[in-house]
């Protein structure tokens, strides 16, 4: 069956669709109910199915013959090693350490936080959770403590796992300090920390109620699945809002389960038993879906990668670990391609490699790609590269060129391609009326959301009410804008709020303002995501003084430290300008959007509204700041 096909099929009879898709994974209940709303009135799919993800993942494979079949490969380049883990081995490793939380007093609907480097570890402690009906919620390595605290009393978890510290090409990453600072600020304090010890010497202290990892596993009786609801929560991952806070999304069993199989099939187009390398972090969605879970539900074998594009040691390493390990299917951010480009523009390190051996489709996503670097991987791997649209929020892709459906249309550079089966796409104009062909408007998706999308934001359903739904009743807002072509094909041109996207990592300008104007020389500022060649965005603060002796580049320096201890060394901000004033509407509202076009350099339009229509000359100057 075709895209389209299959597609229409999905909204013709979303139950009928989905029901179908519901026999790809093993129920301990078969759900009889397919889509149902909860009591608050929120889409829920297979409500009264019971089923265990870790079971899906792990056991069943183990079951069917399949235990012997590499499960994860780790490829360290940061610590110069490989090793690997068959079906079997992970499934004795995550039961024991399952039993192991078990014995700390964990039981079903805990939470537990995991803050843990690129390491088989991080991996275990994601499935011990899902196994014994634990709520994991995984914090990227990159945020600093003041975010890990902010998590831990949202979430308030009685364990958290982590690592004595990680490798960031050289520089020791000392997670353990880091998580002891955290809990130092939250008001909640977990009653247990399990330490994984990587033995690279760096001073830690240890605590009362912290565990060793290793000797967990050692003392513990392996714990058998849990049974849980379909709609029970997996996970909580914190993504970044258009306010100071993280938000919590929700990620429930089954749909997600039934969701992730089915788009290593036909999205990926995939068979068990290949190799899919997601080079992503845990801490993010893309870790979460095509790391750890649908690789593992699908069969397949999947690797993590404890490195960077380059310089873990070059450019040549994504080849060497597609070659190496047979990698059949690779997913990427667009950056990570930029990087090696930069570094290796004649593709000579790929020409090094035997990457199309087995390598059949390139995947990108996380950001906008731009043409060039689209056209320039295409033309160098000579294989179908398919940039895909998603987010945090859907938990897997909601564009893209399917692969495992008959007759993959060609892609067009700069689409994201056609909408997923299960998602009803639409781009809205500001007033909810359709937009036509070509014309921008914003993205939505009419309710239902299709299975593994969140049902609602952990204990704030009133914020997923106001951020997802109210904008457009009946339809899902996603924030980003785009069009959609007279052929159908849809094109992502980015957020249309005050979220950014900086290498790939999603980041809210608001929660840097709330620091930098927390600043005691800071009158007002702005940040705001200007374009970068690299990174794709980076924060640009503009800021204002207060009246006051301070040399401004001890302010500039003061302020970078500041968001990099309150949010975290991947905010990458670095550049901060002093201006007299910022340009605003009569009603003091900071006009970002202008400021925007003024430090890409594009051409603007002074807006009526503004307050004084000339634009600070310091204002102007960042345009030659930014590129110098
Ligand atoms: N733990 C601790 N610190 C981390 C971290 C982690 N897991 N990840 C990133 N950081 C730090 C980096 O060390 C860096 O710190 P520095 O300012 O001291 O150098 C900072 O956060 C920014 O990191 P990064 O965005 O990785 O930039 P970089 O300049 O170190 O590397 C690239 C540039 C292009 C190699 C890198 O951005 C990259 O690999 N991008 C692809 C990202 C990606 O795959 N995203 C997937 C999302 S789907
Ligand atoms: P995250 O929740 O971290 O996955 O970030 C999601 C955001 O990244 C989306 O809302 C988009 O703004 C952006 N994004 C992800 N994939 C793409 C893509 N293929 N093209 C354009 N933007 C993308």
């Amino acid at each position: 069956m075709t895209q389209q096909e299959l597609h229409q099929q999905s909204i013709d009879n979303p139950e009928k669709f989905w029901k179908k898709q519901a026999q790809r994974i093993s129920w301990y209940k078969r759900p009889e109910t397919i889509l149902s709303k909860d009591e608050k009135g929120f889409d829920r799919w297979y409500a009264d199915g019971e089923m265990n993800t870790c079971y899906n993942a792990l056991d069943l494979h183990v079951k069917n013959g399949r235990g012997e079949q590499r499960a994860l490969t780790y490829d360290s380049p940061v610590t110069g090693s490989v090793s690997h883990y068959t079906y079997r081995q992970l499934l004795e490793k995550v039961s024991k350490l399952a039993g192991g939380l078990q014995s700390l007093g964990v039981t079903k609907g805990d939470t537990v936080i995991i803050y843990m480097p690129m390491i088989p570890e991080a991996v275990m402690a994601m499935l011990a959770c899902a196994r014994i009906g634990a709520i994991h919620s995984v914090v990227f390595g990159g945020f600093a403590s003041h975010e890990v605290a902010i998590r831990i009393d949202d979430a308030r978890p009685k364990v958290i796992i982590t690592a004595t510290s990680g490798i960031e090409i050289k520089r020791i990453v000392p997670y353990k300090p880091l998580l002891d600072a955290a809990i130092d600020e939250a008001v909640h304090k977990p009653q247990n920390v399990v330490v994984f010890d990587r033995q690279f010497g760096a001073e830690c202290s240890v605590r009362e109620g912290d565990v060793d990892f290793n000797q967990l596993i050692d003392a513990s009786e392996p714990a058998n699945c849990v049974p849980v609801k379909a709609t029970d929560p997996l996970y909580i991952l914190y993504t970044s809002g258009t306010t100071g806070t993280p938000k919590g999304i929700i990620r429930d069993n089954g749909g997600h389960a039934v969701a992730l199989h089915f788009s290593m099939e036909y999205i990926y187009g995939l068979k068990p038993g290949e190799v899919f390398w997601a080079a992503s972090d845990v801490g993010w969605v893309v870790g979460h879906s095509y790391i750890v879970y649908a690789p593992l539900l699908y069969c397949c074998t999947s690797v993590l990668f404890e490195g960077k594009p380059i310089k873990t040691p070059d450019a040549s390493t994504f080849w060497r670990v597609i070659s190496e390990h047979k990698v059949n299917a690779m997913f990427t951010a667009p950056t990570a391609i930029r990087a090696i480009k930069k570094e290796d523009p004649e593709g000579r390190y790929i020409n090094e490699y035997n990457v199309t051996e087995t390598l059949r489709h390139q995947f990108l996503a996380g950001e906008r790609c731009d043409a060039a670097t689209l056209e320039w991987l295409q033309d160098k791997l000579n294989i179908p590269v398919i940039d895909h649209w998603w987010q945090t929020e859907s938990g897997w892709a909601m564009l893209a060129t399917l692969m495992g459906a008959d007759a993959p249309p060609t892609v067009k550079v700069g689409s994201a391609g056609f909408p997923v089966p299960g998602y009803d796409l639409h781009i809205l104009r500001e007033n909810g009326s359709k937009a036509d062909d070509g014309e921008e408007g914003l993205v939505c998706v009419k309710l239902p959301l299709p299975p593994g999308c969140l049902p609602t934001l952990w204990q704030n359903d009133l914020r997923f009410q106001r951020g997802y739904l109210e904008r457009f009743p009946g339809y899902y807002l996603s924030g980003d804008g785009g069009y959609r072509d007279k052929d159908g094909y849809v094109y992502i041109t980015g957020r249309v709020d005050d979220i950014i996207n900086v290498a790939g990592h999603r980041l809210s300008t608001t929660e840097m303002e709330e620091v930098v104007s927390h600043h005691p020389a800071v009158s007002e500022c702005a940040v705001i995501g200007a374009a970068d060649e690299l990174k794709g965005q980076i924060p640009f603060a503009l800021v204002v003084l207060r009246n006051g002796d301070i040399d401004e580049d001890t302010l500039k320096l003061e302020l970078i430290q500041n968001v990099r201890q309150k949010i975290g060394p991947v905010a990458a901000f670095k550049t901060v300008v002093v201006v007299k004033r910022l340009p605003k509407t009569r009603s003091g509202k900071i006009m970002r959007k202008l400021l925007r076009s003024i430090v890409d350099g594009e051409t603007y339009t002074i807006p009526g509204t503004i307050d004084d229509p000339s634009i600070p000359e310091e204002i102007k100057q960042v345009i030659s700041i930014k590129t110098s």
